[in-house]
């Protein structure tokens, strides 16, 4: 049986129940977080905690819960090992919808977890590469907010899968910004480039300890603008996320890049990535 935490209850899932005027789910009014934990200890928390206190403040919902205590808990509560967690907070309910809210509104928080796979056991060749079209970047300009509003992420990828293939990326203004529900990379002559951090994309935190390995290990790299020629023009494409760690994208809209396979670099920093987890995770 699958426990839930619901505001301050741990709780069987079947038993959680909130309001049909909640405001996260009239009005996508809320944001969330999704943080990995494996053999029970989550990766990476504290900078998925900040990144959720960014996401409160800037839609100016409380913030008031101890984060760690919650997820640690929940973890515990579902048997440990490696699970995601799925944080959920939104800005309550009122009882009726109205658009206009009250500064009092109590939050709902909900959180619940899901089996995910130990990236660092392994090995390079079990990761499958993936294709991508690139598709317009419709959502609004504030995307460094973790927000529930998901539906032009959810509607590209759903494209991407009537296409026949497994990701779609976005572009605004000939700049490729993101991914559905991931960070974009390409490499060119042994550089890595993504787009800066702005509030056009997520501050991910994979793209963070990217740069971070990139910046230990002497791998060059460069944030910046990447347009459509540039990208499909790279030796490498990656996408990023805390669910699915780092995964080659092999062909963009029918173009193979590079020469279809996964790069050398790519393979490089997946080793690097999966070793500070293998380290961090096991204290070996
Ligand atoms: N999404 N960009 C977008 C739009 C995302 O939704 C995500 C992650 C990322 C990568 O961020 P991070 O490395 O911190 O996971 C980038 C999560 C996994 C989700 O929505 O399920």
């Amino acid at each position: 049986m699958n426990i839930v935490y619901l505001n301050g209850q741990f709780i069987p899932e079947e038993e959680a129940k909130i309001s049909v005027f909640d405001r996260g789910f009239l009005f996508g009014d809320s944001v969330y977080e999704v943080i990995p934990y494996y053999r029970g200890v989550g990766f990476r928390l504290e900078e998925h905690i900040e990144r959720l206190g960014h996401s409160l403040r800037a839609v100016r919902i409380k913030n008031e819960c101890n984060w760690h205590a919650i997820m640690d808990q929940l973890v515990e509560q579902n048997g440990g090992g490696n699970l995601s967690v799925y944080l959920q907070v939104t800005r309550g309910s009122a009882g009726k919808r109205s658009h206009a809210y009250d500064n009092s509104l109590e939050p709902t928080v909900f959180a619940c977890c899901s089996p995910i796979k130990d990236i660092w056991q392994a090995g390079a060749d079990e990761i499958t590469p993936l294709r991508a079209i690139v598709t317009e970047d419709l959502r609004w300009h504030r995307c460094d907010i973790k927000s529930t509003c998901l539906l032009p992420n959810i509607l590209v990828l759903q494209q991407a899968k009537d296409e026949g293939v497994e990701e779609a990326l976005f572009s605004r203004d000939d700049k490729l910004t993101e991914g559905s529900a991931c960070n974009l990379f390409l490499v060119k002559r042994g550089v890595l480039f993504t787009p800066k951090r702005s509030s056009e994309i997520l501050g991910g935190i994979t793209r963070e300890l990217i740069l971070e390995l990139a910046d230990e290990h002497a791998i060059q790299y460069q944030e910046i603008d990447i347009d459509y020629e540039r990208m499909l023009a790279a030796d490498e494409v990656w996408v990023s996320s805390s669910t699915r760690g780092i995964i080659p994208v092999v062909e963009v809209d029918g173009h193979p890049i590079g020469d279809g396979n996964k790069g050398p670099v790519w393979q490089k920093m997946f080793e690097l990535f999966t070793e500070f987890q293998r380290k961090l995770m096991t204290g070996q």
